[in-house]
């Protein structure tokens, strides 16, 4: 579907559907294009008002026909809540629900009015970019093995009506590109593990990369062998699939190696010999949700041509109970020379990023983030819309967050006290793979600073929010694609520093 700016009144629209968003309390039919659409209507939005049917709450979509009294077929008046407090966000979740409601209704094409009330206290390219992504991420299917009956109604096409049809086609382009990159991590996730194998997953890196002018690079076993990457190549002992470590550049300037970018890229968690139960293992599909993100992430960074350099690292493999598999008690040597006690062969995750932070470090990048589908325990301690963040670096973790808030992805900080490193001491090794029954997510979070070093280093555990069971604004049932729009933001938000400090 595409995307496109103009400049046309809203009371002009000619669209199967037009979206006008109003906000909630006294003022719904504030000024603006609601208000147009309230008057070729001979007032019959401020009726709904007045009989309490349409009120601008959030998350409220109210569906007006217009019966040849307007040129466009019908109306959406979606709600963005208290007047006071609208922001991206709000427009983003919005426009997503009222364009899936649309889409359900009919086919045809959808023109959404951004110009004046209740929007003009916000930038417009800003709306436009997050009208775009509510459109790219509130649409997305994952239909590609799916053979229905009946072809499913789609929205043939969109325009955003705004006041500076330059500005908004802007922040259109910004907009499809964050929304674009986040339905390929989907798309990457929701695909089953017997066709995204570690070979796929990389097969489908390097299109990615040629698509948009990023350097791809994999490390066979083999290779990874010779740099002494133990750990990882462990947790591959018990497939039959290739693992690869998947490797993706950005060079958009600056004499510095750049960021990193580090994602989990289990294509299927079984737990390994500590066998998953199966209820718990149907899910594990996505736990190359983390790989998935840095792919899409940098991709979008490349397609934005970000002024910054950055590299993208997947350790890829699947966590299976095969013959040759490592076993509860072995012991590993990751890259930097530590060595492992293995207790549970579950805790996989942070065996395979522990080799790809060395990597990190041995090509130099700074800032590192990693991103993974890691614990379990996270999920219980912030639930299935909060991502937890754990730094060797607080005012990292702040950029972070603030990145994730502007993205409207939700981060929390969990601390990372040395007591909890003292958990992970073991008797045989440098280190056990598990902490215990306490504090999950930070302990694992703990093992995995042993390898960042002493770099600046983020850790994002995104195991409650790498899937939803529900449609709910921009997220749809499946994959999210968390958090591939707070990696762009900051990485662009790094990019604009490093310019200011440069001469
Ligand atoms: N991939 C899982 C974590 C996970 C659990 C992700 C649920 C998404 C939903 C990870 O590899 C794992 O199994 N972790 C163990 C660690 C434990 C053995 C210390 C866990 O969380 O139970
Ligand atoms: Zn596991
Ligand atoms: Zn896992």
């Amino acid at each position: 579907m595409e995307i496109t700016a103009a400049a046309t009144p809203a009371s002009e629209s000619r669209a199967a559907h037009l979206l006008v968003f109003v906000p909630s309390g006294d003022d719904v039919m504030t000024d603006g294009p609601a208000r147009a659409i309230d008057a070729l209507l001979d007032g019959g939005l401020g009726a709904l008002v007045a009989e309490g049917e349409l009120t601008g709450k959030r998350g409220q979509v109210c569906v007006v026909h217009t019966l040849g009294r307007a040129p466009m077929t019908r109306v959406l008046v979606a709600g963005l809540g208290d007047a006071d407090g609208i922001d991206p966000e709000r427009v983003r979740s919005a426009t997503a629900t009222a364009a899936r409601r649309a889409r359900a209704l009919a086919d045809g094409a959808l023109d959404i009015a951004i110009a004046g009330a209740p929007l003009d206290g916000i930038d417009e390219a800003e709306v436009a970019q997050a009208v775009a992504e509510g459109l790219t991420l509130g649409l997305y299917r994952f239909d590609r093995h799916l053979h229905p009956e009946e072809a499913p109604k789609s929205i043939s096409g969109a325009t955003v009506l705004g006041a500076d049809a330059a500005a908004v086609a802007e922040g259109v382009r910004r907009g499809v590109i964050l929304g674009e990159a986040t339905n390929l991590a989907r798309d990457l996730a929701n695909e089953p593990s017997n066709v995204l194998t570690p070979t796929e997953m990389a097969a489908r890196a390097q299109t990615v990369a040629r698509d948009t002018g990023l350097e791809f690079q994999v490390l066979e076993e083999a290779e990874a062998a010779e740099m002494g990457m133990g750990s990882f190549l462990g947790v591959a002992k018990g497939s039959h699939q290739p693992a690869k470590l998947i490797i993706l550049r950005h060079r958009g300037g600056g004499d510095e190696p750049g960021l990193g970018l580090i994602g989990k890229g289990i294509t299927f968690d079984t737990g390994g010999i500590s066998l998953k139960p199966s209820a718990s293992m149907i899910s594990m599909k996505q736990d190359m949700s983390g790989g998935a993100a840095v792919i899409a992430a940098i991709a979008a960074l490349a397609r934005l041509g970000a002024p910054i350099n950055a590299t993208a690292i997947v350790p890829a493999t699947e966590n299976m109970p095969g013959g040759s598999a490592i076993k509860p008690s072995d012991v590993l040597t990751a890259m930097n020379g530590k060595t492992i006690e293995v207790l549970n062969t579950d805790a996989e995750g942070r065996l395979v990023l522990a080799d790809a932070l060395c990597y990190a470090n041995h090509l130099g990048l700074a800032p590192l983030i990693d991103v993974a589908t890691l614990t379990g325990a996270c999920a219980v301690a912030l639930g299935t819309t909060t991502t937890g963040l754990m730094t060797n670096d607080d005012a990292l973790g702040a950029e972070v967050i603030a990145a994730g808030e502007a993205a409207g992805e939700r981060i929390w900080a969990l601390p990372m006290f040395e007591e909890y490193g003292d958990l992970l001491k073991s008797r045989v090794a440098d280190v056990k793979n598990v902490g215990g029954r306490y504090a999950g997510a930070i302990t694992a979070a703990k093992f995995l600073e042993i390898f960042a070093g002493d770099t600046p280093w983020v850790h994002l555990d995104m195991a409650g929010t790498d899937d939803s069971d529900k449609d709910r604004g921009t997220t749809v049932r499946g994959a999210t694609g968390v958090p591939v729009r707070t990696l762009v933001r900051w990485a662009l938000g790094r990019a604009r520093e490093q310019e200011a400090t440069q001469p």
